[in-house]
């Protein structure tokens, strides 16, 4: 999709001026209104970070820079239920490696890799600020905290026999 014809939707140029709104600044909205491009396009394209500059009146490299800086923000495309596993010191501890090679047996996918269907994509994540509740685990925006095994075979499961979710990464699970 070209620059040219890569667009934000009406309701997404609405949440954006509401956005730009709250803030004495344009440049203050660039995170929030980078999330509404990721769940519109359902990732950050250099030509949404592109749309995202143009729309903000923000130098492209301002966006980019801020764009890559963050992991949360998607710089790839993924499948439409993103599994996070959290596997820093506190997860780990906590079991986050059996976690792991649960996923990656039950998906058939390494970690930064989606599934052929489209339907998952499987990413090891650093701490989620979850770490009272070890180990913790995020599908799309819903945290999932203290995983057990069996919990994380059965929202496997289940995920795997929903219809597939939105190419926005789909709704939260
Ligand atoms: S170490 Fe996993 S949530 Fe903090």
């Amino acid at each position: 999709m070209t620059s040219e014809s890569l667009q934000f939707s009406a309701a997404a140029k609405q949440r954006i001026a509401t956005l730009v709104g709250r803030y004495p600044e344009r440049r203050a909205a660039l995170i929030p209104t980078l999330y509404v491009a990721q769940e519109e396009f359902g990732w950050l394209s250099r030509d949404a970070m592109r749309l995202v500059a143009a729309e903000l009146d923000l130098p492209e490299s301002w966006v980019f820079s801020t764009a890559t800086f963050y992991t949360m923000l998607r710089k790839s495309p993924v499948g439409a239920w993103h599994l996070q596993i959290c596997t820093n010191v506190s997860c780990y501890l906590r079991g986050s490696d059996t976690l792991m090679q649960i996923a990656r047996e039950t998906l058939g996918i390494e970690p930064g890799e989606t599934t052929a269907d489209g339907k998952f994509t499987l990413q090891a994540v650093e701490c989620l600020a979850a770490c009272g509740n070890a180990p913790a685990l995020q599908v799309n925006k819903k945290d999932h905290f203290d995983v057990t095994p069996e919990a994380l075979r059965e929202l496997l499961i289940s995920l795997r026999d929903e219809p597939a979710a939105a190419a926005n990464g789909g709704e939260d699970a």
